[in-house]
């Protein structure tokens, strides 16, 4: 099977973990007898340097013609003016909306090798496996106004949260699916008991709900979820959340697993072709260092073959390479231990490749 695959490394260490899923990706090319055609573009600060915006037209095409996209990370201090109008994360919205990207999955397993170092109580992660759905194209990211301005008694600002019920039914129906195929049961979260938007959303989630009487379906609000979340993760299944909701939660959810280094994420539409990235930023503070852990990137690769191209055991044998390495002690900064053999992005990028050649 051939496989067009659109690579935007970005800024930062997305060029330095990109570049080892990449070399991952011609070991699973070899071993599964796949063709991947990978055809690079610039997105972010790269893209703004070099042509004045985030994201070309060109680069759109790229992500259009593909099967799906691999996207390291972009922004840095370089183009964080807060007043310029030209801004690195645009290239993200542009490629969510170009792609019609609304649903955003983050899955989340601790690793028994790592469950040691985590700042958590080993009983607590023991067997937390969990999957985030946040809502990727609506709420108070894109609702207006959202306006600073001068009122009566001085300065004012305004966001806005809107929805529309067919943007919360098809989030819905993709974790109602998603549930299936795991454990079954959904927990919705919303702040129901305060917003308008949240209690259509519950409204909206129950009578989606109607339609899977085989999942077993739960409301909860956000602030409880937030504490949930460290107590019991392991009762937790599959989670959705509107944009913001989902955005905070999955970074507190990150450091179940210990380091946003280790943890992938696939944004979804309709159809089968998806967005694969880190959820980690560009860290300019260990950035050009070879410091960065390159196993979020390598694991979005896994994803990308589950999601978009259905190559199950090719995606499972990332996993179990990174696993390996893993519980051979290699560790990057980010996820050292005492005891541990420290190694750098390339090291760990070459120790994935050499388990996966070996199985
Ligand atoms: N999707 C994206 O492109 C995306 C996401 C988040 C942040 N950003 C951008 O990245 C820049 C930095 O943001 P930030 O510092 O808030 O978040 P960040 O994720 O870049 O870094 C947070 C901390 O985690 C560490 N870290 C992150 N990924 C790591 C990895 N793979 N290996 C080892 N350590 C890692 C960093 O060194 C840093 O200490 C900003 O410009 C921000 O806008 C981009």
């Amino acid at each position: 099977m051939a496989y067009k695959v659109a690579v935007f490394a970005g800024d930062g260490i997305g060029t330095e973990v990109i570049a080892e899923a990449l070399e991952v990706l011609k070991v699973v090319e070899k071993r599964f007898s796949l063709a991947f055609t990978c055809e690079k573009a610039l997105a972010g600060g790269c893209s703004i340097d070099a042509h004045g915006v985030a994201l070309t037209d060109s680069a759109l095409r790229v992500a259009n013609e593909s099967d799906a996209v691999l996207l390291g990370a972009v922004g840095g201090p370089k183009w964080d003016d807060p007043k310029s109008t030209v801004r690195p994360e645009q290239a993200i919205l542009g490629l969510r909306k170009e792609l019609s990207l609304f649903a955003n999955l983050r899955p989340i397993q601790v690793s028994r090798h790592l469950i040691n170092s985590s700042t958590l109580k080993p009983e607590v992660l023991q067997g937390v496996d969990l999957i985030v759905v946040r809502e990727l194209t609506g709420g108070v990211y894109y609702g207006k106004p959202s306006e600073r301005r001068m009122g009566a008694s001085g300065r004012e600002a305004v966001d806005t949260i809107f929805y529309t019920e067919g943007e919360v039914a098809r989030l819905m129906r993709a974790s109602f699916e998603l549930a299936r195929k795991r454990r079954k049961k959904l927990t919705s979260v919303d702040k129901a008991n305060i917003m308008a938007t949240s209690r259509m959303w519950r409204e909206v989630s129950h009578e989606v709900a109607k339609e899977y009487p085989d999942v077993q379906y739960e409301d909860v609000l956000v602030d409880a979820m937030a504490m949930h979340l460290i107590r019991r993760p392991k009762d937790f299944d599959v989670i959705a959340a509107e944009n913001m909701f989902g955005d905070i939660l999955t970074d507190e959810a990150s450091m179940l697993a210990g380091s946003m280094g280790l943890l992938p994420s696939a944004s979804l539409g309709e159809g089968k072709k998806g967005l694969y990235e880190p959820i980690h930023g560009t860290a300019p503070d260990i950035a050009g260092q070879n410091k960065a852990n390159p196993l979020a990137a390598i694991l979005s690769t896994a994803l990308m073959l589950r999601m978009s191209f259905d190559q199950e055991q090719a995606a499972q044998a990332i996993e179990k390479a990174v696993d390996d390495v893993l519980a051979s002690g290699y560790r990057t900064g980010d996820i050292a231990q005492p005891e541990c053999r420290l190694v750098s992005c390339t090291e760990m990028g070459k120790l994935v490749r050499e388990q996966l050649q070996k199985q």
